[in-house]
């Protein structure tokens, strides 16, 4: 059978973030209800002029310059803060990056689920044609009522991967464990801009849709528990990928490891949810931050979407994966942030929303090297700095 999966992976996340002790010293609360109640340090904060669409075409730009785009004949963007319900935001990426024009581009959704069946499209599809490459995309900008328990557990960010048939960090197992049911623990209709949510439920139907993952995973003939060396979760919060790595080991009966889980939240940590990117900046962070080789070990992946869908998947770490990472630039990135005051983390909070026709001009904040420079007759227009 034919290899397929990760080529290589880069993320990025806006260069300003909050300190959660911040906020606690605000709301008056203990700052460690933050760094060890949910596992959180710092939230990323997009600018003005940073959405989906830029943080993604950031995420994808290193990984093109490294590999050239020769083959790239799909572009599959994730996210569940899309900003148009029609134009599929891959698009505007696909023209920041240069892409050839013989290619397909698509949106999907299903909440922070949607860049796993993504990247399980992608290697089937490139297990038919080993001669193309598909680009996969997460992006998302996590976004919580102020003053709501999900406030602290804002983000954003962006993951993309390029999958070929020549995986060279990580071949992406054939077998998966699926569960699906139809339930409210989060969610966002098309008229809100933040997210309506059960947080406690959200929690418990999360590890319930893990256990029945697994369970499926292991019933299609999946590895056995002792076969993984690391864990990567969907992680809202850092602390919910502990919950979740105590609730698996139980549930297979094994012992509990949480070293196992550990270098997977150190990034996440630090930039909060990103929603559909979170789990692959898990997985970035898992290979990144793991002091042990770990080439030829198995990774165990849990994805969730609130809704609610869960896949548990494995992944198999290719020899020689370090020399595809990009562990300086990942490590440069977060080291230059800047951390801002409440005041101009409210006032970026309640930028005002783009108003039907109304032309917008955008500050010029983003430190990237693409930025959303204006909104005009209700087109967005994006520039790249370089061009
Ligand atoms: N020191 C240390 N720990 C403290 C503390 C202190 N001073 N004060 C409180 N804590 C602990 C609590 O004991 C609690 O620990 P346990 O979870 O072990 O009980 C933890 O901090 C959280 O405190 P609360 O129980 O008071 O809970 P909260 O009101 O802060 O809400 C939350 C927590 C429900 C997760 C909330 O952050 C939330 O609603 N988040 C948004 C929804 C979400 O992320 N759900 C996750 C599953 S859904 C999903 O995964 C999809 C997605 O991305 C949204």
């Amino acid at each position: 059978m034919i290899k397929t999966g990760i080529e290589a992976l880069s993320f990025y996340t806006p260069h300003r973030y909050l300190k959660l002790a911040t906020l606690a010293e605000r709301q008056g609360i203990d700052p460690e209800k933050f760094s060890r109640g949910i596992g959180q340090d710092k939230i990323a904060l997009p600018g003005h002029d940073e959405d989906i669409v830029t943080m993604a075409a950031e995420a994808a730009r290193p990984l093109i310059d490294r590999y050239g785009a020769d083959g790239i004949d799909t572009v599959l963007f994730a996210t569940e803060t899309g900003i148009d319900q029609s134009k599929a935001a891959g698009i505007y990426v696909h023209q920041l990056l240069g892409l050839s024009p013989n290619c397909r581009n698509v949106e999907l959704k299903q909440a922070c689920y949607s860049a796993t069946p993504a990247l399980q499209l992608a290697c089937s599809y490139v297990a038919r044609r080993p001669d193309r490459k598909v680009l996969v995309i997460a992006s998302d900008v996590a976004r919580y009522d102020r003053d709501s328990s999900g406030e602290a557990t804002q983000g954003a960010g962006a993951v993309a991967m390029l999958i070929s048939a020549e995986p060279k960090v990580l071949e992406i197992g054939a077998i998966s464990g699926l569960f699906c049911e139809d339930i409210m623990d989060f969610w966002r209709p098309n008229h809100r801009r933040t997210p309506l949510f059960d947080g406690k439920y959200s929690t418990l139907r999360y590890l319930n849709a893990l256990v029945e993952a697994w369970r499926d995973y292991q019933a299609n003939g999946g590895k056995a528990y002792e076969d993984f060396s690391r864990f990567c979760y969907h992680l809202p919060f850092s602390r919910m990928g502990e919950k979740a790595h105590r609730h698996l080991a139980k549930s297979a009966k094994a012992p509990l490891d949480m070293d196992q889980a550990l270098a997977g939240m150190e990034y996440n940590r630090v930039v909060g949810n990103a929603y559909t990117a979170s789990i692959y900046l898990a997985l970035t962070s898992t290979l990144e931050n793991s002091a042990e080789d770990l080439a030829g070990k198995s990774i165990g992946l849990f994805s969730y979407g609130s809704g609610a869908t869960g896949e548990f998947f494995d992944a198999t770490v290719v020899p020689g994966y370090r020399d595809h990472l990009f562990t300086d630039r990942h490590k440069a990135l977060l080291k230059d942030r800047v951390a801002v005051e409440y005041d101009d983390y409210v006032s970026l909070w309640d930028a005002p929303a783009a108003q039907d026709g109304a032309e917008l001009t955008l500050p010029d904040e983003a430190q990237g090297r693409y930025r959303l420079a204006s909104i005009n007759d209700n087109k967005r227009i994006y520039i790249d700095k370089n061009a």
